[in-house]
């Protein structure tokens, strides 16, 4: 058994997770793992491949092709895709809508979860996802499911794409997210839901820091126990 600590945290697309997991990962000194960064790459390949997000037979025919890596620059996770570093292309809406098709299929989770599986072995990670605390790392030290109200995830999306300038509308976008959410939690392996023993945080109306905080203090407690 190792000494790594485990920090697991889940919920829907938007509440905030990876902006919160990069913020305790960072103040803890463990290493921040994006689950849905590896969900992305994969889905990458397949559009450039051609396949369509309902065509899984050709998913599932594909999948040992494709070679999704990670490895970390100043704190910073790196997808590679092949040889390619491929964050400055996995954050589009076509690449996360094909993400949460594809991650239905069972070869894809099976190659992703045991690349994150191994990631937790070597290092204490934050790992972000939808199944971490419920299949990925079922014995993690902290688990957390954060959610916040679909208008509220909807805002903040809609605030970060009106900053880079897109031209967006935000009943498109909150409709976009409740379709996510649906699809996320109706799958039928390893859907996102929330762990037994995972700790319910709505971030609704937290800051960024009042959730950073109540996450540390679930880590404090754990060590304590
Ligand atoms: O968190 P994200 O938006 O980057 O994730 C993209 C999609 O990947 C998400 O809609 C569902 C899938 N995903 C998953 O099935 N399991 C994970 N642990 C992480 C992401």
């Amino acid at each position: 058994m190792s000494n790594n600590i485990a920090i697991a945290i889940d919920g829907p697309a938007g509440a905030g997770k990876s902006t919160i997991a990069r913020l305790v990962a960072e103040r803890k000194g463990y290493i921040y793992v994006d689950t849905g960064a590896m969900y992305r790459a994969m889905a990458l390949y397949f559009i450039e491949q051609g396949i369509g997000a309902d065509e899984q037979e050709r998913i599932a025919s594909v999948v040992p092709d494709v070679e999704v890596t990670i490895t970390y620059e100043d704190g910073e996770q790196i997808v590679w895709l092949g040889g390619r570093n491929v964050n400055g292309l996995i954050r589009t809406e076509e690449v996360g809508k094909m993400a949460s098709a594809s991650s239905g299929s069972i070869a894809v989770r099976r190659k992703l979860v045991e690349l994150q599986q191994a990631l937790a072995r070597k290092e204490s990670v934050v790992m972000d996802g939808r199944d971490i605390g419920t299949c990925v790392l079922p014995d993690a030290d902290v688990k957390v499911y954060l959610t916040a109200d679909s208008r509220v995830r909807a805002r903040r999306r809609y605030e970060e794409l009106k900053k880079k300038g897109q031209d967006c509308d935000l009943d498109v976008i909150e409709k976009d997210i409740i379709d996510r959410d649906y699809q996320d939690m109706h799958r039928e392996i390893s859907p996102l839901r929330q762990a037994e023993d995972a700790v319910l945080l709505d971030s609704s109306h937290m800051t960024i820091e009042e959730v950073a905080q109540a996450i540390i203090g679930l880590c404090d407690e754990a060590r304590r126990e």
